[in-house]
């Protein structure tokens, strides 16, 4: 067991001792975790004080009586209370020691954590592109974030199911079947389909303004389109099949996979259905020719009634979310569904959880997560676009960025050869996107800069990914395989770099498990750049090559663990490493 862990456990059994009727979520709530600052120790708890208040106990005095209760003494040189209340530890050398040996002697065993007990499933709604439109830099965030979430709950050992929700239903399909019809450029479409598609839906959403036949044409389509006239779903198949290969084309290269991709349309023959449910239980009732959920008594939504059938009868946008909640309880029985879009769905996600608790009575052990982000803004602060002005795509921007770190590695590399710095461009101009995204505290807008994210030194993707690269190219130089050398029973830690690496390498698990519970990645990110950090100081001070013996065997097992976090680190957020760079 890993030793913070061992200091829980047995700080648990201390104050229950010293405070017998204390419940089981109380005693949950006593956990460590690293101290800010190596001075005060290794770890530390503060979560007495939230102990003491309720019981009307002093802080100080609680911490001082679980202290006398507690026995570590031979996992720790030091446990001590300090300021208002809170315990501070520091690991005697041999349990760190003792720790490290056992990761590196477990190469398939998780690292530096404790897989999640007991695991929940989870779904994960994310990227969720609409058919017909080419996937701009806006989806690029719920993509990245959302594959980031995924990985990350897989790694803790969750059951995680991803469902891309594709927009592939709705009243736009009426204005590009009349496109389609009228206007289609064959050509144009075989060459670029997006494009061509977007050409129709502007054309047409133009011509509807101007003129109320095309209106209504628009609207008949779509009508025939939900009542299953055989051309009209032909054509319709046709813009989802077209718009899939080329998503397709983008999450192959991101390397994204999904469990399921169940679009708006699979919920089609379900929405009238959830409105009759809704009005049969006066949870949604009549409302000037519309069907309308009010919430009355929800300070936050009272003034925002949700539409769940339009006065022309039509289903919307939330109709198809609550008729989704309903389908992915009924067949994963989830513990949890995460939506990663942006923040300006965040009324939405609000109306659709609150309708859900009243209707589906299973949502209320369903916790119901809107994960949203903020946008991508140029380097002017302003929302970020292509010089003329335009959304940039995806596509567009993912061969920008394998283009511009194609010239980073072949300054930086001249002797690879050119298949090999291909190869170096792509993991690192995609890692480089990708790091930028999940680096940015999520919820507040991010400025796109080439610059900054392709930099090699800072925090970005390329650092780390050198790092890695580094630390392979030691074993190379020393003709060792990492696991060649039988991994010592304990490692010698004495210079304090050492000790400083090894503790953080011992930390990993934190970050997974912070990054996790809030859903920011960015938690991964500055634990694996300060380690890189950390790495680079021990690099700096002790030789490792050069050294003899026990010491020798015992800084190669600290430069395999690291070159492991940071791969496995990289791998949470979706960033491949490569041997050689
Ligand atoms: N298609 C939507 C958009 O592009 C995102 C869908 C998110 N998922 C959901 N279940 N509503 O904005």
């Amino acid at each position: 067991m890993l030793p913070h862990r061992q200091l829980e456990q047995r700080l648990r059994e201390a104050v229950s001792a010293v405070l017998p009727e204390c419940a089981p979520d109380d005693l949950a709530s006593v956990v460590v975790r690293p101290c800010a600052e190596a001075r005060f120790g290794d770890y530390q708890c503060v979560a007495l004080m939230a102990l003491a208040k309720p019981r009307k106990l002093n802080p100080r005095r609680l911490a001082e009586d679980v202290l006398r209760r507690l026995n570590v003494s031979d996992l720790c040189d030091a446990a001590e209370v300090a300021g208002a209340g809170f315990l501070n530890f520091r690991l005697r050398p041999a349990t760190r020691a003792t720790a490290l040996a056992a990761a590196a002697a477990a190469p398939a065993g998780p690292l530096f954590f404790e897989p999640a007990n007991p695991p929940r499933t989870i779904i994960v709604d994310f990227s969720s592109p609409n058919v017909a439109k080419a996937m701009h830099v806006g989806h690029i965030r719920s993509t990245i974030l959302g594959d980031c979430l995924a990985r990350l709950l897989r790694r803790l050992g969750h059951r995680v199911i991803t469902d891309n929700h594709l927009g592939d239903w709705g009243t736009q399909f009426g204005m590009l079947i009349v496109g389609w019809k009228r206007d289609l450029n064959a050509d144009a479409l075989r060459a670029d389909p997006l494009a061509e598609m977007e050409r129709l839906y502007k054309k047409i959403n133009a011509e509807c303004e101007a003129n109320p036949a095309t209106l209504e044409a628009a609207r008949q389509e779509l009508v025939k389109l939900q009542s299953g006239d055989p051309e009209n779903l032909r054509i319709w198949q046709e813009m989802t099949a077209l718009s899939r290969a080329q998503f397709d084309a983008i999450y192959a290269r991101l390397g994204v996979k999904f469990d399921h991709t169940l679009g708006e349309s699979f919920y089609n023959p379900r929405l009238p259905g959830v409105v009759e449910a809704l009005r049969d239980r006066g949870i949604a009732r009549e409302s000037d020719g519309a069907l309308v959920v009010f919430f009355e008594d929800n300070p936050e939504l009272k003034d925002h009634p949700a539409i769940v059938r339009k006065r022309d009868g039509g289903f919307n946008y939330t109709t198809t979310d609550l008729a989704t909640v309903a389908y992915r309880i009924e067949t994963w029985q989830p513990d949890e569904i995460i939506y990663v879009t942006d923040g300006r769905q965040q009324l939405h996600f609000k109306q659709v959880f609150a309708i859900c608790r009243r209707w589906l009575p299973q949502t209320a052990r369903v916790r119901l997560t809107h994960v949203w982000f903020g946008s991508i803004l140029g380097e002017d602060g302003k929302p970020f676009r292509t010089r003329s002005g335009e959304t940039v795509k995806l596509a567009d921007l993912l061969d920008e960025a394998e283009e511009r770190a194609y010239r980073v590695v072949s300054e930086k590399n001249p002797e690879l050869s050119e298949p090999e710095r291909r190869t170096v461009a792509r993991v690192v101009g995609i890692g480089a996107v990708k790091y930028a995204d999940l680096l940015s505290n999520r919820q507040s807008d991010y400025v796109f800069s080439w610059d900054k994210m392709l930099a090699l030194s800072g925090n970005t993707a390329p650092y780390l990914q050198y790092a890695y690269a580094r630390i392979r190219s030691i074993f190379r130089k020393g003709n060792e395989a990492p696991s060649s050398a039988p991994a010592p029973t304990s490692l010698e830690l004495s210079a304090p770099e050492e000790i400083a690496l090894g503790q953080h390498l011992l930390n990993f698990g934190f970050a997974l498990e912070a990054a996790a519970a809030d859903a920011r990645p960015n938690f991964i990110c500055n634990y694996l750049y300060e380690l890189a950090g950390r790495f680079a100081q021990f690099y700096e001070n002790c030789p490792v090559l050069k050294a003899q013996g026990a010491v020798r065997a015992s800084r190669l097992t600290l430069c395999d663990l690291t070159a492991r976090v940071l791969a496995q680190g990289l791998d949470v957020l979706g960033i491949e490493v490569l041997e050689r760079m």
